[in-house]
Parts: C-alpha cells; sequence; structure tokens
C-alpha cells in the first residue's frame, strides 16, 4: 500500500457540519477507510487522486475560492475515481490500448463513483460532480453529454487536472510526457474538451506555483551554500 496519506486539512475546520465531535471522527475515518479501499484496488488511481486533488486546490486557490468551496473541490477531486473499484482488474490495470469493448466497461466508473458516494450524508454534490469528471464543454463527453456550464463547476476542474496527471505521471508502461506538452494539450483542448476560462486559468496557476516553488527551492539553495561559507571561514 501507498505511504501517501491525504491530509484533508479541509475537514478540520468544518466544525458546524459535524453535530459533535465522534460524528466528526467517524466521517473523516468513513473517508480514509474508502481511499485505504481504493488504494488496494488500484495503487495508481490512488496517487493519481491525490495529485488530482492538488492541482485542484492549486487552481481553487489561484482562483480565489473560498474554503468552503476548497472543501467540496478537494473531496469531489479525492472521491472522482472511487469507482475504479468497480471496474475488473483486466481492464483497470491493462498494460496495454483498451478495446472497444473494454473502453466501454472502463467508461463505467464515474457513474460507479455517484453510485458508491450519492447515498453517503453530506456528500451528495460530491456524488454529482464525481459522475461528470468526463462530460466535455463540447457535449461529447459521458455519461451524460452534458455541455458547457451545465457541467458542475467541480467536474470541469477536475478534468483539467486529471488530463495534466495522465499526461505528466508514469505508468508501469509508459514514462509521463513533460509537463509542457501537457500544457499544449490543454489549451489546445480548451473550448472543445475543456472549459476554455478554465483551461487558461489552470495552466496559468500551475505556471506560478512551480515557479514559486522553484524560488523557495533557489532561495533554501542560496541560504545552504552560505551556511556552509559560513561554516568553512
Ligand atoms: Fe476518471
Amino acid at each position: 500500500m501507498s505511504k501517501n496519506r491525504p491530509t484533508l486539512r479541509l475537514l478540520k475546520n468544518k466544525e458546524s457540519q459535524f453535530a459533535d465531535a465522534d460524528k466528526k471522527k467517524i466521517y473523516e475515518m468513513a473517508v480514509r477507510s474508502i481511499l485505504k479501499t481504493l488504494d488496494l484496488k488500484d495503487n495508481y488511481t490512488y496517487g493519481h487522486s491525490l495529485r488530482v486533488a492538488q492541482n485542484c486546490l492549486i487552481l481553487a486557490d489561484f482562483m480565489g475560492m473560498d474554503e468552503e468551496e476548497m472543501y467540496d473541490l478537494e473531496l469531489s477531486a479525492l472521491f472522482h475515481d472511487i469507482g475504479k473499484i468497480g471496474i475488473p482488474d483486466r481492464v483497470l490495470s491493462k498494460p496495454h490500448r483498451l478495446t472497444e469493448d473494454e473502453f466501454e466497461i472502463m467508461k463505467r466508473h464515474p457513474e460507479l463513483s455517484y453510485e458508491i458516494l450519492k447515498d453517503f450524508e453530506g456528500f451528495e454534490r460530491i456524488a454529482i460532480n464525481a459522475r461528470h469528471h468526463h462530460e466535455r464543454y463540447d457535449g461529447r463527453g459521458y455519461p451524460d453529454k452534458l455541455s458547457g456550464s451545465d457541467i458542475p463547476l467541480f467536474s470541469r476542474i477536475i478534468l483539467i487536472a486529471d488530463t495534466f496527471d495522465a499526461i505528466t505521471s508514469s505508468r508501469v508502461y509508459s514514462e509521463g510526457k513533460d509537463i509542457s506538452i501537457a500544457y499544449d494539450e490543454i489549451l489546445s483542448n480548451a473550448g472543445t474538451q475543456f472549459d476554455p476560462v478554465l483551461a487558461k486559468n489552470f495552466v496559468a496557476a500551475m505556471k506560478k506555483h512551480r515557479s514559486q516553488s522553484e524560488e523557495k527551492t533557489y532561495i533554501t539553495l542560496v541560504k545552504d551554500i552560505q551556511e556552509k561559507l559560513k561554516d568553512a571561514a
């Protein structure tokens, strides 16, 4: 099992939703148990879900979303592919291109995510967001062929973060591609597959986040060198 654990940091600030501390604890344990189940079923999808959630939050922060919205988006992203639990391993873990029939089976996972989540109290919106994360902006996606702003906002965001991760992450049978390829892919499909405004914002948010992280690494590096020089003097 992966050592990665979701932080679920936003759950900690959600006091008002829970009648008492015990209920909150049980709720958090349930969330972690469901994610652990996904990890055992398919470690790649578990890691993918954590990265998608992280990148969704980078966009949310860039767009100035509030805590409540970020809480819903984080959980929607963490659970978007939970329906893959119901996809047979021969399809889910196939190291080659899926046949048409296998792809039809794989396409059931957003509806299965919805089925798993919809009766979980407080998860109604998260279930809907997960159901629609493969709808395309031009209406040619699945399962319900929604288009434009009929697709829930968070589903539109998850699709972009999902595509970014699918391109940049490595699988057993393929190396992840450079992030510039992912940016190009997202921008060239803005308006057809992706919401054009969100696609542009996502690329801008990721670039800003990466340059800030690089700057931080650079500052740490300079500090380290200065410390070493001081020690050597
Ligand atoms: Fe998916």
